[in-house]
């Protein structure tokens, strides 16, 4: 459930109505609901209420705007971040070190410097050259660093190739054949504490069997590790569960129905669980909001041309995605369009043959489910600049991120003395 809902046949994101927000800071233009944000927080804590004391570790990644943080860290979730900048930005917004994990393929010595420094849960560490890396950069520091290996359990997520993580051919990871012999070597390097195991298996998705697949692989590795004298308490079950983007097609499992599964793969692991959720905490928290410059004809279906485009929103171009297209003030009537952006490049397509709210010149429409990959994945494509964000809670609203204004997106490049 979200809250961007109509009231007297006006799109409203809780309490404001949503043509307020563009006639004040322009289109395109995210907007995220704060109840929204809460109610997902709450319901994974629901779900997993069964367990002792689990870190939801929200992944900073899916979007990273401070505001947002700030909301989550007073839910009490923690962060899982994959850079020195998300480590920063999850500081920044007041998330509690404790509750943070340190995930990603390719962390260097400064990013691991700065989370030693600052404090964190767990480093997940990807290969034993990592760790290597770790232990250094640990022991030069005088800090020993929490630790697990991320296992790479060869499942198929059953999701999008771009966004499956857990096959044996993915970067991702230690391969499980070679767990045991990577916690040995580690386990011999100065400066580290074993005590955990990670997976992430992908994104987005919408069977829990690859889920319970990959847990039950790491429930049996966690006694494994114990039998060899590995002190394992900890174990990150990572993020993944997808979210509802098409009202047309069957839900994903609930949180639910997660929980229920995770609790019973787990019950006789005896370790403390983290989970990092993002697309399920803030996917339908947030809609991209954006006016139509016009219409065209085109050969099979009228193309309606909005002003966000694929550099605003690029899941559609990147993962042939489907968002949920309506008109802020619907006037009863449907039609089948292609929606576009104005980039130029055919990739810049929302939806093809689209059935929809007829809409014309001028009018607004939003994009669901754009809470999560979406502002986090913008770029100034097109010398585009970066779209705002809005945070709403009840009947107040704030920019909390503004658009880049042209000037500075300019001045951001030199002209160097030999070109004037
Ligand atoms: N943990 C790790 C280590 C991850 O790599 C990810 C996502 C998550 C947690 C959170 O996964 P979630 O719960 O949000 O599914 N840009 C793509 C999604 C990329 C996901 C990358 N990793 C998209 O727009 O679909």
């Amino acid at each position: 459930m979200d809250h961007f809902n109509l009231r007297h046949g006006i799109a409203h994101c809780e309490d404001v109505p949503l043509p307020a927000i563009a006639d004040a800071v322009g289109t395109p233009v995210y907007v995220y609901s704060t109840a929204t944000l809460r109610r997902h927080a709450a319901v994974m804590h629901q779900a997993l209420a069964a367990l002792d004391e689990p870190i939801v570790a929200y992944a900073v990644k899916a979007n990273p705007n401070a505001a947002v943080l700030a909301t989550l860290a007073r839910e009490g979730l923690g962060a899982d971040v994959v850079s020195g900048g998300e480590y920063s930005r999850a500081r920044f917004a007041g998330m509690d070190p404790d509750r943070i994990v340190f995930s990603g393929v390719g962390k260097t010595a400064d990013e691991m410097a700065l989370a030693l420094t600052g404090g964190l849960f767990q480093f997940n560490i990807e290969s034993v050259a990592e760790a290597e890396t770790l232990s250094r950069v640990a022991a030069s520091l005088g800090i020993e660093a929490p630790a697990g290996f991320r296992i790479n359990p060869d499942v198929e997520a059953g999701t999008h190739a771009k966004i499956t993580t857990g096959a044996a051919d993915n970067k991702f990871g230690v391969a499980l054949a070679d767990a045991l012999d990577a916690y040995a070597h580690a386990s011999r390097l100065p400066g580290l504490r074993l005590q955990g195991v990670a997976v992430h298996i992908g994104s987005q998705l919408t069977s829990l069997a690859p889920l319970e697949s990959a847990f039950t692989k790491i429930g049996e590795l966690i006694r494994d590790l114990r039998a060899a004298g590995c002190d394992i308490r900890v174990a990150d079950l990572g993020g993944g569960l997808g979210v509802p983007y098409d009202p047309g097609l069957p839900p994903p499992p609930s949180p639910y129905d997660y929980g229920e599964m995770v609790a019973r793969v787990t019950r006789d692991w005896d370790a403390s669980l983290v989970f990092e959720p993002g697309r399920l905490i803030t996917g339908n928290a947030g809609i991209l909001l954006t006016r139509v410059i016009r219409v065209k004809p085109g050969a099979s279906h009228p193309f309606v041309i909005v002003d966000a485009a694929m550099n605003d929103l690029m899941r559609p171009a990147l993962y042939d995605a489907w968002h949920a297209i309506e008109a802020v003030e619907p006037n009863g009537r449907r039609f089948t369009a292609n929606v576009v952006g104005p980039v130029c490049e055919t990739g810049d397509t929302f939806a093809t043959a689209r059935n929809m709210d007829e809409v014309g010149e001028d009018d607004l429409i939003l994009f669901r489910t754009a809470g999560a990959y979406a502002a986090a994945m913008s770029s100034t494509y097109n010398s585009r600049p970066l779209t705002p964000e809005v945070l709403v809670d009840g009947d107040r609203w704030a920019v909390v991120r503004e658009r880049l204004p042209l000037e500075a997106l300019i001045q951001r490049d030199s002209v160097p003395d030999w070109l004037r």
